[in-house]
This record gives structure tokens, C-alpha cells and sequence, in this order.
């Protein structure tokens, strides 16, 4: 996509919608995803995580409290009983019947259609999740970067380790929200592994948009949900925007 920057120019920036379009859907939800496909973002951006029976499922809390009419923690819930939830009516009664989504059904019905960045949500809590995700991807042929725009991000920078050795062709990306986690020394260490650095928009700096590129890595940044975010990213010159609002990113979407 091509975004109008404040100094008049079109720079290429990646438009990726947040857990979907979610400003405009319930997140992690296929209305969010199909909303984010309508309005031509670059990626959809999910959150996976696992359920007590090991299957993946795309959800951001580790509770399912805040976004579905049930109680408990997603790792304690069978996928049965989290596929019974409705994921939907939090944002809105148009929405009922919304539910918690596969991983699978998530590549099956849009790789291809869109790119797919996906953050392992504190993967602590689920040992053997990277083998699971990587073993969906390369059932599906998606372990190759020439084929297919996917991405896997996390919080968790030994889980990313871990899922670079995995699938060595897949760009990683770490994600933080600390200045201290952007010294020269941990951006070096960064890069060893991973193809993003992936801050949140309060700490980021030209300078920094310098150093990530001159280490060969690019940067993507989160979460916009307003315009002037999305202006004040599109002046620091970062690779890829996080949005709730695709629009604010690109007007024309
Ligand atoms: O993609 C970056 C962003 O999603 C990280 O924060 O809490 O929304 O998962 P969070
Ligand atoms: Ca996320």
C-alpha cells in the first residue's frame, strides 16, 4: 500500500489491520478479518494461543472474559467449549454469533488473499506451541516467504528463537514496548534472529527507524487508533503500521 506521508511524498508502508479491522468489528473474529480484506490492509494481525485440548486458537487475553460471554482462562477451556462462546456481541448485537477462531480456518480461508501476522500471545503458558504453529504453516506450504506474506511476532523472545529454528525461511519480529529493549547492544542481539522490530509508537524515534534499518532489520508499529498516531508514524518512515483503522493508515481504504 501506498500512504501519503505529512512531507507531501507516497512512501510504501504496510497496512496492517489489528486483530482485524477491529475498530469497526469484534477483534480476532472473521467479521474483523473480512472487514480488514474489504477495506484492502496489506495484513491482518492475530493473536494465537491454545486451548486445554493443544488446538490453536486466535484470541488476544488469556482469559476469554473480557471478549466473549464466557468466564475462565483460554488454556483451561476445551476448544468445544470455546468454540460455544459468542466473540461477537461485545462489540455489538450485529455481531452475535461471532466465534473464537481456528488458527487453521485463519490460514485456510485468507492466506492468499491477504498477508498474516501472527503474534504467539504469551506462549509461556502453552509449551509446545511453536511446534504446533509451525506445523499448521508447513502442512500448508506457508513456511515459504516467496509464497506467502506471513509473519510471527511475539513479547516472547525465546519463543521467537525457538520458532526461527522451527521455520528458518518465516520472518520473525520481537515486540516490546521499553526503550530499554532499543539500546544499539539489544537491537544487534535482536537481529541475530529476527527480521522486525516491532515497538509500540510512544518510543519510537527516527533515530531508532536508523538503527533497525542499518542492522538489516525493518519496523513495524503499534497501535494506532488515531490519525495523528498514524501521521506521526508515517512521518518516522517505519515499515509497516498496527491499526485498529486501516483508514487512518491509508485514506483511500
Ligand atoms: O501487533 C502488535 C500488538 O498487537 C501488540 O500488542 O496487546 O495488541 O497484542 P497487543
Ligand atoms: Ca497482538
Amino acid at each position: 500500500a501506498f500512504a501519503a506521508g505529512t512531507n507531501g511524498e507516497r512512501k510504501q508502508v504496510d497496512n496492517v489491520a489489528h486483530r482485524g479491522a477491529s475498530g469497526y468489528a469484534p477483534e480476532n473474529t472473521l467479521a474483523a478479518f473480512d472487514k480488514a480484506v474489504d477495506m484492502k490492509a496489506d495484513y491482518i494481525e492475530i493473536d494465537v494461543q491454545q486451548s486445554k485440548d493443544n488446538e490453536l486458537v486466535v484470541i488476544h487475553d488469556t482469559t476469554v472474559d473480557r471478549t466473549t460471554d464466557g468466564t475462565g482462562k483460554v488454556k483451561d477451556l476445551t476448544f468445544e467449549q470455546l468454540r460455544a462462546l459468542d466473540a461477537g456481541s461485545f462489540k455489538g448485537e450485529q455481531f452475535k454469533g461471532e466465534k473464537i477462531p481456528s488458527f487453521d480456518e485463519v490460514l485456510d480461508r485468507y492466506h492468499g488473499k491477504i498477508g498474516i501476522l501472527i503474534e504467539l500471545k504469551a506462549p509461556e503458558l502453552y509449551p509446545g506451541i511453536e511446534e504446533n504453529v509451525a506445523k499448521e504453516l508447513k502442512e500448508r506450504h506457508l513456511d515459504r516467504p516467496q509464497n506467502e506474506k506471513i509473519i510471527i511476532q511475539s513479547f516472547n523472545f525465546e519463543s521467537m528463537k525457538k520458532t526461527d529454528a522451527l521455520l528458518p525461511k518465516v520472518p520473525i519480529g520481537v515486540l516490546t514496548s521499553s526503550k530499554a529493549q532499543a539500546t544499539e547492544q539489544s537491537l544487534k542481539a535482536f537481529s541475530a534472529y529476527a527480521d522486525y522490530f516491532n515497538p509500540s509508537y510512544g518510543i519510537v524515534t527516527k533515530e531508532m527507524v536508523g538503527q533497525v534499518h542499518s542492522l538489516g532489520m525493518k519496523i513495524s508499529s503499534w497501535t494506532v487508533r488515531s490519525q495523528e498516531a498514524a501521521d506521526f508514524l508515517l512521518d518516522m518512515d517505519v515499515d509497516a503500521i498496527i491499526t485498529d483503522y486501516p483508514d487512518y493508515v491509508d485514506p483511500r481504504k
